[in-house]
């Protein structure tokens, strides 16, 4: 099969990753800090090994700023739910995912404000349209750094600036570029950084965390054990423990450790390359199709290679089924981004959506337009 749905989840996972999960549960399966031996404290050395990497990968200086959950979903839910409260006022854009727009929405019928910037037809977002949007109880801007739909790279950099300045809280969600494109959260005054662990950090799924500026006072989703302060009733203060209760997902979270080994092995600038050049030709052979709709930006330098399309004349998923038929997999539909749609001129058909990953090859994209030209001849 030629796996062309990286967005959602990369495929396949480096061998490293596969046998650092199966080693973790099988040699180090312990509960770390719930117990005083060796198993449980080598694992809690372990994760707190991941800890540093993921900090270093984002130039953050205390790993104990970093927060595990069980994916960006859950980071998204613990900052936006965590910070704000009635009579605030958010600002987002048109481009984000429903994992930031489903928890503002439940958090606006108990009085949160919301203000949805557009988009253009590239899928960029405008410092001018943010700015203007600013109030007096504005107190955070999330945004998507790279969308999940077109692939547009938002210049975070300037927008970080604007929310300093304005002493306004920024909360990126880096799902779609942390792995892929440098990320500086000093460099881009980033307060809050929501990443999942399954995507470009080719980990596995069920890992996620969030990074969180110490200077920020956050409720946490859930209370429960921490193997800290274990002999009070009330939750622990001290960061990671206050967002950690129970269990850690050790196994996802050695495993995700893999994935960056990985990243880091390869180097960053490596992965954004290939990724660049299989984006280009197969931007190159989507544009010599006169059957084919391409959507979003064309400039290789901002955007990634999450590329939406359609065929004239059909349905997304229909285009989805016949590939898949042709054993090439791609995801169809609305790609839980909603808003997005009525900017681009998909409102009422979705895109088709090819995502591509560092083990897809120039073959891939040769097959893959020999199958679109076979399922435009066969309409
Ligand atoms: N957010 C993931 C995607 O874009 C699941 O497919």
């Amino acid at each position: 099969m030629i796996y062309f749905d990286n967005a959602a989840t990369t495929f396949p996972k480096p061998e490293k990753v596969y046998e650092k999960i199966l080693y973790t549960m099988k040699n180090i399966g312990a509960n770390p800090g719930r117990g005083s031996h060796k198993m449980a404290i080598n694992l809690a050395e372990e994760i707190l090994s991941t800890r540093i990497k993921i900090a270093k990968m984002i130039n953050c200086d205390d790993e104990m700023n970093i927060v595990f959950t069980s994916g960006a979903t859950e980071s998204l839910n613990l900052a936006l739910k965590g910070l704000l409260n009635e009579g605030d006022h958010v600002i987002t854009t048109a481009s984000e995912h429903n994992s930031v727009l489903r928890p503002l929405k439940a958090l606006n019928l108990k009085g949160v404000s919301i203000t949805v910037v557009p988009i253009d037809l590239k899928g960029r977002v405008s410092l001018v349209d943010i700015e203007k949007e600013i109030k007096r109880n504005t107190k955070l801007v999330v945004i998507n750094h790279v969308s999940n739909v077109l692939g547009t790279i938002q210049d975070i950099n300037s927008i970080g600036e604007l929310c300093r300045r304005k002493e306004i809280i920024f909360l990126v969600d880096v799902c779609q570029s942390l792995g892929l494109l440098p990320i500086d959260i000093k460099k881009d005054n980033i307060d809050l950084l929501a990443f999942s662990g399954h995507k470009l950090l080719y980990g596995p799924q069920g890992i996620g965390g969030i990074y969180i500026n110490p200077n920020i006072c956050l409720k946490p989703l859930k209370e429960g054990g921490t193997g800290s302060y274990s002999n009070s009733m009330v939750q622990p203060e001290v960061i990671p423990d206050k967002f950690e209760s129970g269990t850690l997902n050790c196994p996802g979270i050695l495993g995700l450790g893999a994935g960056i080994d990985f990243i880091n092995e390869i180097g960053i600038n490596v992965i954004r390359e290939k990724e660049l050049n299989l984006c280009k030709l197969l931007l190159k052979e989507l544009k010599k199709l006169p059957f084919i709709i391409l959507y979003g930006i064309d400039n290789n330098l901002y955007r990634t290679g999450v590329v939406s399309f359609n065929i004239e004349g059909m349905d997304s998923s229909l285009t989805g089924n016949l590939l898949d038929n042709e054993n090439i997999a791609v995801r169809t539909g609305y790609h839980c981004a909603p808003l997005i749609h009525s900017f681009i001129g998909t409102i009422n058909k979705g895109t088709v959506r090819v995502s591509l990953g560092y083990f897809n090859e120039e073959e891939h994209i040769e097959v893959f337009i020999k199958a679109l030209k076979k399922i435009y001849k066969n309409i």
